[in-house]
């Protein structure tokens, strides 16, 4: 009897000790990898390729590794792609399994570009913007494992990022505004205007991520730990990070050809959408409702609100100039 009461005490806290051991995993970047704040570690920006970029694809879900495989190769084909990091934020999934995916990926790279596997140390989400010494580019693509996004888009959007390499560019883009009557920050979809881009398909200089994980002292590490409390709004962060460094808004890039498979984190109102979900309303609004809070939050840790809106969208022309589509006009872009 008495063996059997050691027994369980010692897988009793077998448990305890793995379940806080997971805890612990999910902490943010903050408390587990300092050193990759050390700016002696940071390339000097100079030093960075300007003709490529580097593609940062989340990855999670297993059943989606067919989408994430067929979309890393995809990238991988662009002559203007460096490396392609897929950055596995799932500590659960068998060492096994990774294995074969590290091995899947690196074979079916179509290009030059190599499709590497990063597995992360915790399910934050706030290591998808990690500085990365592999990062060897001054730009970077940070997107989702079940977005598609046709290649020439890609392309042209990355010609538009050279030309305003301070800003943030996208192409499914979002609102904040305000509700006067509750006196809080709402997350919405305006027809004419837009002030935050998704990491669905995000562009941006690779400091900002330097910006995001380590600069901005105190506040930036309260919303950080938001970001990992509510498992969410690590793209509009972003987006505040650096609306505050350029006081302007993001650029959003019109696509030519978009799958999106629908990340229900996102779940929302964009273009094509293959699959539907049940029950699908309450969830999207309960999930404007959870983004408009983080708005909330991160303009009361910030002490301002930094979000600036956009007007135009990009479009490719003739000769793959940028023009700016304003309502139904073309015109110029002023920047
Ligand atoms: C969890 O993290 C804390 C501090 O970061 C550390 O002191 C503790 O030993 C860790 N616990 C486990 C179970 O790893
Ligand atoms: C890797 O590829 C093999 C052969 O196509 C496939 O059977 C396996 O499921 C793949 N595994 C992973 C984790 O992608």
């Amino acid at each position: 009897m008495r063996a059997f009461a050691v027994a369980i005490a010692v897988c009793l806290s077998l448990f305890l000790s793995f379940v806080f051991s997971l805890r612990n995993r999910t902490l943010s970047p903050d408390t587990f990898s300092s050193s990759v704040c050390q700016l002696s570690n940071q390339p000097h920006p100079r030093t960075l390729r300007f003709n490529q970029f580097t593609v940062l694809i989340n990855g999670y879900s297993e059943s989606r590794l067919p989408l994430l495989q067929s979309i890393a190769a995809t990238y991988s084909a662009s002559p203007l792609v460096a490396s392609v990091l897929v950055l596995w934020g799932n500590p659960s999934t068998p060492p096994l399994t990774l294995a074969q995916l590290a091995h899947n990926l690196s074979v079916s790279s179509m290009g030059s570009a190599a499709i590497s596997l990063v597995p992360q140390a915790s399910t934050s989400l706030n290591a998808r913007f990690l500085p990365r010494s592999s990062i060897g580019t001054r730009g970077v693509l940070v997107c989702d494992d079940d977005v598609e996004v046709d290649l020439k888009t890609v392309e042209f959007a990355f010609r538009m990022w050279r030309g305003n390499p301070e800003r943030l560019i996208g192409i499914f883009v979002r609102s904040h505004d305000i509700d006067m009557r509750r006196k809080e920050w709402i997350y919405t979809v305006h027809p004419d205007k837009y002030s935050i881009v998704l990491t669905k398909f995000m562009m941006m200089k690779t400091e900002y991520l330097f910006k995001y994980s380590c600069g901005g002292g105190a506040p930036m590490r309260e919303m950080r730990r938001m970001v990992d409390k509510m498992r969410n709004c690590e793209d509009i962060l972003m987006n505040f990070v650096v609306a505050e460094e350029t006081n302007a808004g993001p650029m959003m890039v019109g696509a030519k050809r978009v799958r999106d498979w629908g990340d229900p984190r996102n779940e929302d109102d964009d273009g094509v959408r293959l699959v539907r979900e049940v029950g699908l309303s309450s969830r999207r609004a309960e999930h404007r409702k959870r983004r408009g809070d983080c708005i909330t939050e991160f303009h009361r840790a910030f002490g301002r609100m930094p979000l600036r809106y956009s007007y135009a969208k990009l479009v490719s022309s003739v000769g793959e100039q940028g023009l700016c589509q304003k309502g139904a006009n073309l015109v110029l872009c002023d920047h």
